[in-house]
C-alpha cells in the first residue's frame, strides 16, 4: 500500500570521476544490474507517494534507466550548481507544497541498502522528535566518507566531508551513508541555507545538519552495525568489493533454496537469474542474466550461461553459451560454444569443440564432435559426424541448412548451405553436400579411392618408409 506520508528522492545526478570510465559510475553494474537500479528497486519497493530523481551527467543515459525501474518517478534536471545539497533543492521543487510528511533522500550509488533496514530507520524517524534522521556506520578505513561529528553529550552537531576535515576529524570512523530522512519542511528551510563555501565549491546537503543544530532542532543518527550495505561506489574498487559481497548473498539464497553450489567463491550468480532445487552448480561457473535452470540440471565446472533456459536433468560442462535453450536431459560439452538462437532438443546432445548458432537441434539430436552448426535446423534422432561444417556463408549471403530426422552423416562433412538432407538418409566419410540429398539416399561425393602399387619406393627409395614396405614385403 502506497505511504502517503512518504517522498523519495534518488541523487543520480554527479559525473563519478572517480570511476574514470565512459560509462556512467551509476550504469556500471553489479549481479548484471546497474547500480542505479538497485537503488530505484529499493526506492520503488518502499511505494511512496511522490518519487523524484535527480540527473544531470549523461542524463539520457540514466533517464533511459529510471524510466523502466522506477517509471512513477519525477524527473529533475540538476542545473550548473554541483552538489548533493543542490540536487536535494531542486528535488524539493517537484514535490507538491502541500505534502505534509518526510523526504527520504538516497544517493544513487549505494547499492546494497535494502528496504527492510531503511523501513526501521523510517518507523525510528516516526517515533521521535527529530526533524531529520541520518544514517552512519563505523568503518575501518573511513577515506572518502563525511564524518559524524558529535557533542560531548553524543548528540549530533554536524557532517563534515573528508575534504573539508582536520586531522582530528579524519580520525573518526563513523561515517554518512548518504541516506537521510527529513521532516519536509525543516528540509525545505534549511536547503535554502545552503553555501558552496567549502573545499569543493558544492552545495552539501550534508550541511543541513549543522543548519538544523544550530536553529535548535534535533537531528539523529540511526547507527547501522551491517556496514557493507552503506558503502557507496566510487571507484571500481569499490564496485568489486560490493559485487563479490552481493554474489556472496544470492549463492547463500540459492544454496538455501536448494541449490548445491559447490564453490560459492568462484560461483557467480546474477540477480535475475532462476535456478530450481537440486540444480548444482560446480567451481568456475558463471549464471548471468535472466538465466534459468530446471531443476536437476547440472552445470560446470567453469561454465558460462548467458541468458540461457536449461532443462531438467541437462549437464553442461565447461561451456560458454549464450541465449540457448538447452533441453530436458541433454547434454551440452565439455568444450561447446553455443552462441545466439541455439536450440538443443530433450536428450539431444551437443558435444566437445562444437559451436552451433541459430541452430535448431531436436528431440534426440547429436552433434557429439569437433563441429560447426551454423543456421540449421536438424529433425530428431539425428546424429551428426564428427568435423562436420555447416558452410552456411557463401561470402555474401547467410543460407540455411536443413537436416530431417534419423539422418546419419558421415565423418568431416562439409554442408554447403542452401541444402536440404531428406529423413533417414546418410552421407558417406568426408562428402562436400552441395545438392539436396531426398530421404533414404547415401549420399558420397569423395572420388573411390586409387592405391598405387610401389609408388613409395619409387619416389621415396631409401627412406624409413620404403625400407619399412621392402621389410614387409621380404616376410611374406
Ligand atoms: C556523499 C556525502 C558523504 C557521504 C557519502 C556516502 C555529500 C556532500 N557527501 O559523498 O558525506 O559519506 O556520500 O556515500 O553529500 N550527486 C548529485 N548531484 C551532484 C553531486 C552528486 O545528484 O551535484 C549524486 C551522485 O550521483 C551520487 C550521490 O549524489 O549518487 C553522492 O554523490 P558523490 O559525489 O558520490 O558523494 P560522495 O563524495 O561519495
Ligand atoms: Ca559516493
Amino acid at each position: 500500500m502506497a505511504d502517503s506520508k512518504l517522498a523519495i528522492v534518488v541523487l543520480a545526478a554527479g559525473q563519478g570521476t572517480r570511476m574514470k570510465s565512459s560509462t556512467p559510475k551509476l550504469l556500471h553494474k553489479l549481479a548484471g544490474v546497474t547500480v542505479v537500479s538497485h537503488v530505484l528497486a529499493t526506492a520503488r519497493s518502499l511505494e511512496a507517494a511522490h518519487v523524484v530523481a535527480v540527473v544531470r551527467h549523461e542524463r539520457d543515459r540514466l533517464v533511459e534507466v529510471i524510466e523502466v525501474d522506477l517509471p512513477e518517478a519525477v524527473i529533475v534536471d540538476q542545473d550548473d550548481v554541483p552538489g548533493t545539497g543542490r540536487a536535494v533543492e531542486l528535488a524539493l521543487q517537484a514535490i507538491p507544497s502541500g505534502f505534509a510528511g518526510e523526504v527520504l533522500v538516497l544517493n544513487g550509488d549505494v547499492p546494497l541498502l535494502d528496504a527492510d533496514t531503511l523501513t526501521v530507520m523510517i518507523n525510528r524517524h516516526r517515533s521521535g522528535d527529530a526533524v531529520a534522521t541520518l544514517m552512519t556506520t563505523s568503518l575501518d578505513d573511513p577515506s572518502g566518507y563525511g564524518r559524524i561529528v558529535r557533542g560531548a553529550d553524543g548528540a549530533l552537531e554536524a557532517i563534515v566531508e573528508h575534504q573539508d576535515a582536520d586531522a582530528t576529524v579524519l580520525a573518526i570512523a563513523e561515517v554518512n551513508a548518504g541516506i537521510y530522512l527529513f521532516s519536509v519542511a525543516a528540509l525545505r528551510d534549511s536547503v535554502s541555507q545552503l553555501t558552496t563555501d567549502n573545499s569543493q565549491s558544492e552545495k552539501y546537503i550534508t550541511d543541513v545538519v549543522a543548519i538544523l543544530r544550530a536553529s535548535g532542532s534535533d537531528v539523529a543518527a540511526h547507527e547501522i552495525a551491517h556496514a557493507w550495505k552503506v558503502e557507496g561506489i566510487n571507484d571500481r574498487a569499490q564496485l568489486a568489493t560490493a559485487a563479490a559481497r552481493l554474489n556472496a548473498l544470492i549463492v547463500r539464497g540459492w544454496q538455501l533454496e536448494g541449490v548445491t553450489v559447490i564453490d560459492p567463491a568462484t560461483t557467480w550468480i546474477d540477480l535475475q537469474v532462476q535456478l530450481a532445487p537440486d540444480v548444482e552448480v560446480r567451481p568456475g561457473t558463471q549464471l548471468l542474466g535472466a538465466t534459468v535452470v530446471a531443476t536437476g540440471a547440472v552445470i560446470g565446472p567453469e561454465t558460462t550461461l548467458v541468458d540461457c533456459e536449461v532443462g531438467a536433468g541437462a549437464t553442461v560442462k565447461r561451456t560458454d553459451a549464450t541465449l540457448a535453450v538447452i533441453g530436458t536431459n541433454a547434454s551440452v560439452g565439455p568444450f561447446s560454444y553455443l552462441r545466439p538462437g541455439t536450440y538443443l532438443g530433450d536428450d539431444g546432445k551437443i558435444g566437445t569443440f562444437v559451436e552451433t548458432k541459430n541452430a535448431r537441434i531436436g528431440v534426440g539430436s547429436k552433434v557429439p564432435h569437433l563441429s560447426y552448426v551454423g543456421d540449421a535446423t536438424i529433425g530428431e534422432a539425428s546424429n551428426i559426424g564428427a568435423g562436420t561444417i555447416f558452410a552456411n556463408y557463401d561470402g555474401v549471403t547467410k543460407n540455411s541448412t536443413n537436416i530431417g530426422s534419423h539422418v546419419r552423416s558421415g565423418s568431416h562433412n562439409v554442408f554447403v548451405a542452401p541444402v536440404s538432407i531428406g529423413d533417414g538418409a546418410y552421407t558417406g566419410a568426408g562428402a562436400v553436400i552441395r545438392k539436396d540429398v531426398p530421404a533414404g539416399s547415401m549420399a558420397l561425393s569423395v572420388a573411390p579411392q586409387r592405391n598405387m602399387d610401389g609408388w613409395v619406393e619409387k619416389n621415396r627409395p631409401g627412406s624409413p618408409a620404403a625400407d619399412a614396405a621392402a621389410d614387409k614385403a621380404a616376410d611374406a
